[in-house]
């Protein structure tokens, strides 16, 4: 039987293929560097991995499942993928990105997607600046936020992950990747320690092994 692309409900499969081939008119028409796809996203069309990552996929799945009604920020949202994905399955959602190069490309990547699909403009918000200072007196902050880090292994210094943290209580949720947030966990007893100290001052913490596999995500309350 043959769908239709019903307007807040596009298929996180059919947006997969979507957002690739968006990815690639980038890359063949301004190179790696100049589109700010850069080796991260290049790797990931050399290896046909789709438009979004298997762990993408999942947190979409598990945030049109679990997070009805709130408002998600992705920080370090690179092109935006996800946030999109969200947007057109009915969410408000914005993204993050504090590299110039990728705010370039997720810029460009939002325009196609609103050509496409005009809902996209009202539902997903592009924020270029860097996490938490880009949310501070923006409408992104509130009991109805969630705040969601996939693949955040950035140099922050001490300053930038100390407000990082500390910024938390400004919204109602995060839900986070241990392994792969500020820098790489690979120990268990590593993301069990960041888990711990976010928990401590959290309302409620809870570690999500189902959600994705080999993913470490954690769910904490503010
Ligand atoms: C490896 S990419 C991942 C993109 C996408 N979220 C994913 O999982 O594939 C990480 C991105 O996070 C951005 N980033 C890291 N820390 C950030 C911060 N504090 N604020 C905004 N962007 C940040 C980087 O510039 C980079 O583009």
């Amino acid at each position: 039987m043959r769908r239709n692309l019903v307007p807040g409900k596009i298929g996180i499969d059919f947006l997969d293929g979507y957002i690739f081939s968006e990815m690639n008119d980038l890359l063949m028409s301004e190179g790696m560097d100049a589109s700010g796809l850069y080796r991260y996203y290049t790797m990931r069309l050399d290896g046909r991995l789709g438009g979004i990552l298997e762990y993408e996929h999942d947190l979409a799945n598990y945030v049109i499942e679990h997070c009805q009604g709130r408002r998600i920020v992705e920080i370090g949202a690179g092109l935006g993928e996800l946030p999109i994905i969200l947007a057109l399955n009915g969410m408000k959602s914005a993204g993050v990105e504090f590299n110039e190069g990728r705010q370039r490309a997720g810029r460009r990547v939002r325009e196609r997607a609103v050509n496409c699909f005009p809902e996209v403009g009202e539902h997903y918000e592009f924020i270029a600046g860097g996490y938490p200072e880009a949310l501070v007196d923006t409408a992104w902050t509130g009991p109805d936020v969630t705040l969601l880090f996939t693949n955040v292994i950035a140099s922050w210094d001490r300053a930038r992950t100390e407000a990082i943290d500390a910024f938390f209580p400004q919204v109602g949720e995060v839900i986070l990747e241990l392994r792969m947030f500020g820098v790489l966990r690979d120990e268990e007893a590593a993301r069990q320690q960041l888990f711990d100290e976010i928990a401590r001052y959290a309302k409620s913490a809870e570690r999500l092994p189902e959600l994705s596999p080999a993913m470490h995500f954690a769910r904490f309350t503010f």
